[in-house]
C-alpha cells in the first residue's frame, strides 16, 4: 500500500506521516513547494532513521497511490483538489481530514468530492484526532476517529490503514454526509482544549468494546 499525505508538511499531515512510517507504510509527502517536502522528508529521517518516504509537489505525491489524505485548510479545497485531480488514480481514495472553520451545511469531505473525477472515491477521517498527539511517538494516540464514508469496502481499506497508528480505534461513523459531524466535533474540541488548556482533547465512544469495532470492520 502506498499512501500519499497532501500537505503533509503541516502539523496534522506531518503527524500522520510520522505514524504511518512507523508502522511501515510507504508514504509520499506531497506539498506545493518541492523545496518543503524534502525538508518534510529530512525531518522524518531525523525522527524515525531509516523509512520508506518520499517528497514532492502534491500533483507528484499522488501518484500511483491507493490512498491520498488531503490534511490542507478548508480555503485550498478547490486549489489542490484542481491540482492533484489529473494524477489521481481511478482506484486512489482520497481521504479528507479538512475541518471548515464554521457549519456551513456541506463538509469539508463533499466539497472535496465535488472538486475531483466522478465517481469520486472520497472518505473523511481524523477529524478528532489532534496533530500534536499524532507527532507525539513515545505515546500511543488513545483516541477513536471516526471513519466516514459512502462505500464500506473503501472505508474498509482506510480503517484498517489507521489501525496502524498505535491507540487509534477507528469507529464506522456514517456515510460521507455524515462528516459534517466530525467536522462539528472538532470545532467542540477546540473549545474544550482552550478551557482547559489542552492542545489534544479528542474522543472515545463509551459502550463501544474493541472487540464490537474491530468485528465490524471484519478484522
Ligand atoms: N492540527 C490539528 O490538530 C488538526 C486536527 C484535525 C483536523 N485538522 C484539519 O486538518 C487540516 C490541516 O490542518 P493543519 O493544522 O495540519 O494545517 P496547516 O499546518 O496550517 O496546513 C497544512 C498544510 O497545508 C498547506 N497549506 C497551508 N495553507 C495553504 C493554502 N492557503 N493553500 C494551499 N495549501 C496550504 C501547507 O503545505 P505547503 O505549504 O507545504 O503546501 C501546510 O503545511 C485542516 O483542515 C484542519 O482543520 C487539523
Amino acid at each position: 500500500m502506498k499512501v500519499a499525505v497532501v500537505g503533509g508538511t503541516g502539523d496534522l499531515g506531518f503527524g500522520l506521516v510520522l505514524r504511518l512510517a512507523k508502522a511501515g507504510v510507504a508514504v509520499a509527502i506531497g506539498s506545493r513547494s518541492a523545496e518543503r517536502a524534502a525538508q518534510a522528508v529530512s525531518r522524518v529521517s531525523h525522527v524515525l532513521g531509516a523509512a520508506e518516504v518520499s517528497g514532492s509537489v502534491n500533483r507528484e505525491s499522488v501518484k500511483g497511490c491507493n490512498a491520498a489524505f488531503f490534511t490542507i485548510p478548508f480555503e485550498a479545497i478547490a486549489e489542490i483538489a484542481g491540482d492533484v485531480a489529473p494524477a489521481l488514480a481511478e482506484d486512489c481514495i482520497a481521504v479528507s481530514c479538512i475541518v471548515s472553520p464554521s457549519d456551513s451545511g456541506t463538509s469539508s469531505a463533499e466539497l472535496l468530492a465535488s472538486h475531483l473525477p466522478k465517481p469520486a472515491k472520497v472518505v473523511a477521517a481524523l477529524h478528532t484526532v489532534s496533530a500534536s498527539l499524532m507527532q507525539d511517538l513515545d505515546s500511543p494516540v488513545e483516541a477513536d476517529t471516526f471513519i466516514f464514508g459512502d462505500n464500506p469496502e473503501d472505508k474498509k481499506t482506510i480503517a484498517k490503514l489507521l489501525r496502524l497508528v498505535e491507540g487509534l480505534r477507528p469507529v464506522d461513523g456514517g456515510g460521507l454526509r455524515d462528516s459534517r459531524f466530525g467536522e462539528t466535533f472538532t470545532r467542540f474540541l477546540i473549545g474544550i482544549n482552550k478551557r482547559y488548556g489542552l492542545s489534544h482533547a479528542g474522543f472515545r465512544v463509551t459502550g463501544l468494546r474493541d472487540e464490537d469495532v474491530w468485528r465490524r470492520w471484519g478484522f
